[in-house]
């Protein structure tokens, strides 16, 4: 009997270190201790021993059971770890390094623009935003810029075509869409949805029909600004685009304002800068925004009463800011991905 009881154990043990699933696990329960189990056959052998025989018999058939259950008790566990596995899927140890250790950076560009942001924020200006894809007359006629003007061409500006419209255009009526030339149409879309006094920056990506060079690009970005008040004057102008040019470049940098034209400031003008922080190019003038009081036309386009409001307003290019401040020689750099590059401003 012992031998019997020693072979059913060995077919346990055996067969325990194999099992892998619940099934497989049922199985071999159903070998040893099911209705026709090797070791409940031997069980039932024990009818047959005399009364005599019978207690020695029982603490053997005991022993063997009690080290059947712990067998069976350990590949149980087993299999429940397994299952459980299979549940949370691969195992990670999060207490591994990384491989991928090196981390990111911001873009040359954003790290720009957030800073031209925050100057003006000291000064009281919050952020504004409008659509990429603008109408003309966002764009272009509230902004004074007639129809037969240059920049409305074809030539210099993506229209889209009609299939395009959106639900703006169709309740404005029979309306062409475009790609915002400039972030001057925010200056439209802010006087239309809020009343003044209001001092907006509104950064954004513009579209240009322009062909790709070191300088330009047909897509780039500007930051638009606007201040309407009560008597705002060209003083204003001069301390709001000074301070700004004072933290961008240095409190050492000048700065000129040189008459010119927008169709929808008056009287208009370039600014022009010149720091002793811009290597090679520290001893010129450079252009960097255009800006002016605001056209008394465009306010009247936007509901305003121009005899009680005034403005200021300024549009300067990002990329432009970008590459003088980082000394950059080509526009091209910022889109093209090239890690050599980007890193540099990690
Ligand atoms: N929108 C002009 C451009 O894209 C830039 C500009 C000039 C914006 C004068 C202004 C401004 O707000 O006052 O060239």
């Amino acid at each position: 009997m012992q031998s019997q009881l020693d072979s059913a154990l060995k077919e346990a043990a055996d067969a325990a270190g194999q099992i892998r699933t619940r099934a497989e696990l049922e199985a071999l329960k159903a070998r040893l201790v099911g209705p026709n189990g090797s070791l409940t056959l031997v069980m039932r052998g024990m009818a047959t021993l005399s009364k005599e025989e019978r207690p020695a018999a029982g603490k053997m058939v005991n022993a063997a059971k009690a080290q059947l259950d712990e067998i069976l008790a350990t590949v149980s566990a087993r299999v429940e770890q397994a299952e459980l596995a299979a549940l949370l899927g691969p195992t990670i140890d999060p207490s591994l390094a990384s491989p991928d250790v090196a981390s990111g950076s911001l873009h040359p560009l954003t790290r720009t623009r957030e800073r031209i942001l925050a100057t003006f924020r000291k000064l009281g200006f919050v952020i504004a935003e409008g659509p990429e894809v603008e109408t003309e007359w966002h764009c272009f006629d509230a902004l004074n810029t007639p129809a037969d003007h240059p920049a409305r061409d074809m030539q210099d500006t993506f229209y889209l075509p009609k299939s395009f419209r959106s639900i703006d255009a169709l309740r404005k009526g029979d309306e062409d869409l475009l790609l915002r030339t400039h972030t001057s149409s925010v200056q439209v879309r802010t006087m239309l949805s809020r009343k003044p006094p209001l001092r907006i920056v509104a950064p954004g990506r513009c579209f240009r029909r322009d062909a790709v060079d070191a300088t330009h690009s047909a897509n780039f970005h500007q930051v638009e600004g606007l201040w309407v008040d009560r008597h705002v004057t060209l003083a204003d102008l001069r301390g709001v685009l000074d301070f700004f040019v004072k933290e961008t470049f240095g409190p050492e940098a000048e700065t000129r304002l040189r008459p010119s034209f927008f169709p929808f400031t008056e009287p208009s003008f370039e600014m022009d800068i010149r720091s002793p922080n811009l290597g090679r190019l520290s001893d010129r003038w450079l252009e960097v925004l255009g800006c002016g009081l605001v056209d008394p036309k465009v306010l009247e386009s936007c509901g305003l009463d121009a005899t009680e409001w005034s403005g200021l307003a300024f549009g300067l290019g990002l990329e432009r800011i970008a590459m003088l401040v980082h000394g950059i020689d080509d526009i091209r750099h910022f889109y093209a991905n090239d890690l050599r590059f980007l890193r540099q401003f990690a």
